[in-house]
């Protein structure tokens, strides 16, 4: 006690360290379980080299509980060139969205599978092109999102007595399930009408914001984003088969957004 006062060290940090010393033992005595990936590769650098699942296999004992637990583990041990995106690691920032055993979902917030026997498989989201190994081309996706003018847009720009753009608690509460998309992109790549007709077909995603705009009540471009949707396929390629709903990691509808958008323009 003494001697940790000297060196400025309370007994409180001397329990601390004792404690991880404690559990650095029991996870090193843990009896080693294997887990086998099969990651999706391509390299934009060797074209010649078509794309390939490659195996890879961790000690689950080892090894955090998420499949990014397990992906950054084979990156920094293993194989430093496996590619993907991520960023905040709590289901936030959306960038490490991909495939998981046949789901698209979020590698940050998807536990994994810690049967030993079963392989866990990883390819990058569907139907986009790929820039290397698990990171999909989303500039496509992101012109579309910039094409419903996600943003408030009033008449005049500065409220006229300088206050704030004010809104009821009930108009608020309209844009509950919206708000909270984080532009994963998981939805519109497992939707079947944006696979072949993501050229115009806007995709639950964009649409899902399109509509987040359409219903603020701030908002004053309402007639001009109508008629942006108002066209055979940037609204109605959906039909309705909702794989985006079943598929969403933050658990919003997107499905539900555009019948809503479908039945506003019904009633102009
Ligand atoms: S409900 Fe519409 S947007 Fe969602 S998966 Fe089906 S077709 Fe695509
Ligand atoms: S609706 Fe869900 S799945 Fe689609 S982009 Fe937003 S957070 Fe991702
Ligand atoms: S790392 Fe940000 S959502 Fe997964």
């Amino acid at each position: 006690m003494f001697k940790n006062q000297l060196l400025g060290l309370s007994s409180n940090s001397h329990l601390i360290s004792k404690n991880i010393f404690r559990n650095l033992a029991t996870v090193a005595d843990k009896p080693v379980v294997l887990k086998t990936f099969k990651i999706y590769r391509w390299s934009p650098d060797t074209p010649q080299i078509k794309p390939q699942l490659k195996t890879y296999q961790i000690d689950l004992n080892q090894c955090g509980p998420m499949i990014l637990d397990a992906l950054l583990k084979i990156k920094n041990e293993q194989d430093a060139t496996l590619t993907f995106r991520r960023s905040c690691r709590e289901g936030i920032c959306g960038s490490c969205a991909m495939n998981i055993e046949g789901r698209n979902t979020l590698a940050c917030l998807c536990r994994i599978n810690k049967d030993p026997k079963k392989e866990t498989k990883i390819y990058p989201l569907p139907h986009m092109f790929v820039v290397r190994d698990l990171v999909p081309d989303l500039t496509h996706f992101y012109k579309q999102y910039k094409s419903i003018q996600p943003y408030l847009q009033k008449k005049k720009e500065i409220p006229e007595d300088g206050k704030e753009n004010l809104q009821s608690i009930s108009d608020r509460k309209k844009l509950d399930g919206l708000y909270e998309c984080i532009l994963c992109a998981c939805c519109s790549t497992s939707c079947p009408s944006y696979w072949w007709n993501q050229q115009e077909y806007l995709g639950p995603a964009v649409l899902m914001q399109a509509y987040r705009w359409l219903i603020d009540s701030r908002d004053e471009a309402t007639l001009v984003r109508k008629q942006m949707l108002q066209n055979s396929m940037s609204l109605y390629r959906c039909h309705t088969i909702l794989n985006c709903t079943r598929t969403c990691p933050k658990g919003l509808n997107p499905g539900k957004a555009i019948a809503e958008i479908k039945k506003t323009l019904s009633f102009d």
